[in-house]
């Protein structure tokens, strides 16, 4: 009998998509959370003429600022452009994006408020998404995937309620204890109306999903529990994840890290509070992690850039399942030589 002929190799996963699934790779992948943005020159030429809703709402322009970023870096990953903000408009919450960062004009806070936000569909209002996610597709090579996003239900209801950053969170807060059935409703409706929106991102070509949990951080570990969890594996459960891994990310999370091990997600994203070891140890073996330079290291002389890179590459050792990244946002006065310096410090480290 004839033998069979040897199947085709295996078409080999990119080293970002690996190391979220913890297998072993050739070396630790690399991307910078928001690595479009204001410290990269080519953004700024690109915002100087079109503002930034505008920017998000326009494939061909969302697509350039994705792919210029993630070239000019050489990352093993792009993040399509967008920001987690963007479903609120969609549910009927106008955004306005000042110099102080995002602002709702109209928070919600009240029975009468959350009765007028709604449900949408991905495919219509927030249809330059998905082609933005098409476009980028397209043009990357095979080996750096592109990560789809949202924001989390609790963090989205923090701005929702709170009509925009702050410092405490009080009105947030106050909400959830003087109305917490109100704040269950607003939350159950946001994982309901992310979970689609989500969903859509992978469908249009995004291979993996990440969930920004920003303000989780703020709460107690009991109101995590009484808020924050029930909500988030409410999207969870709903979302069609076509086979992406999905990352969850909180800042400051250092004192929720086991219950966040709980969700049902792939990566966890960790800020540079924690030690990613002890992190490890706490989240178990079956989590990745990614993180988790302090962003304020890239105002630093490159020496020690690299050390800390270093440092941080060395208490991880080799185990598998760890995506090199910044603990938050790389900040606008970022010198990109910087960054490119921790893209390469990365990509050359071999452990000795
Ligand atoms: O390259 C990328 O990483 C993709 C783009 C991206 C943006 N926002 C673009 C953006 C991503 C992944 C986000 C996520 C986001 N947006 C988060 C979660 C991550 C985090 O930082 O914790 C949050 C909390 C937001 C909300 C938001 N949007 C804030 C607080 C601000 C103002 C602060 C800032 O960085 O300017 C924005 C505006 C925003 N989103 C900008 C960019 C590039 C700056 C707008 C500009 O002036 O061009």
């Amino acid at each position: 009998m004839p033998k069979p002929s040897p199947s085709p190799t295996p078409s080999v996963e990119p080293r970002f998509i690996r190391a979220c699934r913890g297998e072993p790779v050739d070396r630790t992948p690399v991307w910078i959370l928001r690595q479009a943005g204001r410290y990269l020159p080519q953004y700024r030429a690109v915002r100087e003429n079109v503002s930034f809703l505008d920017l998000c709402k326009t494939p061909e322009l969302a697509a350039k600022v994705t792919l210029d970023a993630a070239t000019a870096l050489g990352v093993d990953a792009a993040i399509i452009f967008s920001d987690i903000l963007i479903p609120l408009e969609a549910m009927g919450a106008p955004i306005v994006y000042g110099d102080e960062g995002p602002k709702l004009p109209a928070p919600v806070r009240t029975r009468e408020a959350a009765a007028r936000l709604h449900g949408f569909d991905p495919a219509r209002e927030t249809r330059f998404l998905g082609e933005s996610i098409r476009l980028v597709c397209r043009a990357l090579p095979p080996d750096v995937p592109l990560i789809g996003f949202a924001g989390a239900p609790f963090t989205l209801f923090a701005y929702l309620v709170e009509g925009g950053g702050s410092k405490n969170y009080e009105t947030t807060k106050r909400l959830m204890l003087e109305a917490p059935d109100l704040a269950h409703h607003l939350l159950d409706r946001l994982a309901d109306a992310i979970a689609p929106y989500l969903s859509a991102q992978a469908s249009a070509g995004a291979r993996a999903l990440l969930l920004f949990d920003t303000w989780a951080g703020m709460l107690s570990p009991h109101d995590f529990d009484a808020f924050v969890v029930p909500a988030t594996e409410r999207l969870l459960a709903k979302l069609d994840r076509g086979g992406c891994p999905v990352a969850y990310f909180a800042l400051d999370s250092a004192g929720l890290l086991e219950r966040i091990a709980r969700l049902r997600i792939d990566v966890v994203g960790l800020d540079w509070r924690v030690d990613l070891g002890e992190a490890r140890t706490r989240l178990g073996p079956k989590l990745a992690v990614q993180g988790n330079l302090d962003p304020c290291v890239l105002f630093g002389p490159r020496s020690s850039v690299e050390a800390r890179v270093r440092e941080i590459l060395a208490i991880n050792a080799g185990r598998p399942g760890h995506v090199f990244n910044l603990g938050h946002g790389i900040l606008p006065h970022t010198p990109v030589e910087n960054a490119l310096a921790l893209v390469d410090a990365v990509k050359k480290y071999r452990s000795s």
